[in-house]
């Protein structure tokens, strides 16, 4: 199957130019100027923007958490995320206390493979590091599992110590694999958290005032010394403030390999919609923060000190006591209602795999804070190399996959959860405007959405084996 895109402007983390593209099966066959069409299906993308399609690389699919389950699984979280232009995501799978990394990993194949509609990869958390689990690393590389993720907070449930997080940053660099963190300080938000639940502190703003900032940069600068001590290579998730991305600079700057990503929901958000009466929509850890991180991470990502957007895609529905209906079929599930009344019981974690690429474009890419250029190194080409997909995925050009977005860019549309894919009960965009979308969303070659039409299926998707050795960015 052969398809011709024709005068699209093609974006790459550093090129703008106009070119003709052939997509054979599931690949960029050849670009140039005025390729001629021969037995392809012509598609005309005259003023026109073509990007590689989006990776992020940080979501929680049909995650059990806070006593209920994250509401996307694999089929309707992929789906969500090729309307928002994203085709690849890696999920992370959580060990169990027990359990080896490969009985881990192989009960994420089996959530995913029967449901997944595009392409998808695993990171695996590890939460009891035996000298089994120990041996056992190397070899989960083989199975294109090549990043481990330690969480330095949730104690009781995820947390680890120093001693596994300096173990498993040694054993990961000397497999040429990659050790993602959770910073923040466990042990300090486990006592403000216990402080402030006993002390009446109950409101939904408390859940910030339990998760500071130097929570944050401590457990950020901890990670990066000990990379720099295990000569590791190390990838901060979700940072969101001043305090900790300064630490991540600091390593930089001192030529450790050690770099970190953002969401959007700290960009945006902040503590005064945590005092909103539906402020438990917003509720994740770390915390959103003020108005002051807001401008910075913008200004680190425009910077290189950051050098991925991802998402931490975890929803929850708002009011899991009401259901509601997805492609036609009725979805209830507990949610943030758990949390009313104390703040420490609201399950953690927000939606974003849709909107990602759509608010970043219109807000990011669209008031001057980054270019489009940046906008794709943050949203795929920086995940694709740092994770050990380039130059398959992350970057348009002859020999990639053919995962791809071809955005108008005067499109317009108002978010609204009932217009959008992600499967829960709520958006946190809701009446924002975005100018700028996704017309044509292709997966290794198949057109996938066209613009509200979805010809994904179940079982469709494609897991992503990624190599060892990626880059440091
Ligand atoms: O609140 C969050 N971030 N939920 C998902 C789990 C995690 O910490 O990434
Ligand atoms: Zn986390
Ligand atoms: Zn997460």
């Amino acid at each position: 199957m052969k398809t011709l895109i024709k005068g699209g402007t093609i974006i790459t983390a550093s090129d703008t130019y106009e070119a003709d593209l052939l997509i054979a099966d599931d690949r960029i066959a050849l670009m140039g100027a005025d390729l001629p069409a021969e037995d392809a299906k012509v598609v005309d993308a005259t003023g026109k923007m073509i990007t590689p399609g989006g990776i992020d690389v940080h979501t929680h699919l049909e995650l059990p958490f806070f006593g209920t389950v994250s509401s996307d699984d694999f089929y309707t979280g992929q789906k969500a995320a090729a309307f928002g232009g994203t085709t690849t995501h890696i999920d992370f799978v959580i060990q169990a206390k027990g359990e080896s990394l490969h009985q881990a990993i192989e009960n994420w194949h089996k959530k995913a493979g029967s449901k997944s509609a595009a392409n998808y990869g695993f990171h695996v958390a590890i939460t009891d590091l035996t000298d089994e689990v120990m041996d056992e690393i190397p070899s989960i590389a083989d199975e294109g599992v090549t990043s481990l993720k330690l969480f330095m907070a949730y104690k009781g449930v995820f947390q680890v110590d120093d001693t596994t997080l300096f173990k498993s940053l040694m054993k990961a660099a000397e497999a040429g694999m990659i050790t993602m963190v959770h910073a923040e300080n466990g042990d300090v938000l486990d006592v403000l958290i216990k402080e402030n639940v006993s002390t009446g502190n109950l409101a939904t703003a408390y859940h910030a005032y339990s998760h500071p900032a130097w929570a944050e940069a401590e457990a950020t600068m901890r990670a990066v010394a000990l990379a720099g001590i295990a000569g590791a290579p190390l990838y901060v998730v979700h940072m969101t403030c001043e305090e900790s991305v300064d630490q991540l600079r600091y390593g930089r700057e001192r030529g450790l390999p050690v770099m970190g990503e953002t969401c959007p929901q700290y960009l945006f958000f902040t503590v005064d919609n945590l005092c909103q009466s539906d402020g438990a929509k917003y509720v994740c850890s770390p915390p959103v923060r003020v108005e002051k991180d807001n401008e910075y991470l913008w200004n680190a990502l425009a910077a290189g000190h950051l050098q991925a957007v991802s998402t931490d895609h975890c929803p929850f529905m708002y009011e899991g006591t009401k259901p509601i209906e997805y492609e036609g079929e009725q979805y209830q599930m507990a949610g943030k209602e758990l949390g009313q009344g104390d703040f420490s019981k609201i399950p953690n974690g927000m939606h974003g795999i849709e909107d990602r690429m759509l608010v970043l474009w219109t807000y990011g890419v669209g008031k001057g804070r980054i270019s489009p250029n940046k906008f794709v190194e943050l949203t795929a080409t920086n995940p694709a190399k740092i994770f050990g997909m380039y130059p398959s995925k992350g970057v348009v050009a002859v020999g990639a996959d053919a995962d791809l977005v071809i955005w108008d860019t005067e499109a317009t549309k108002v978010i609204s959860w009932k217009n959008m894919h992600t499967r829960t009960d709520h958006n946190v965009y809701e009446g924002w405007e975005l100018i700028g979308l996704p017309e044509r969303v292709y997966v290794r070659g198949q057109l996938l959405v066209h613009g509200e039409t979805w010809n994904g299926e179940p079982g469709g998707g494609s897991y992503v084996r990624r190599s060892t050795h990626a880059q440091i960015v």
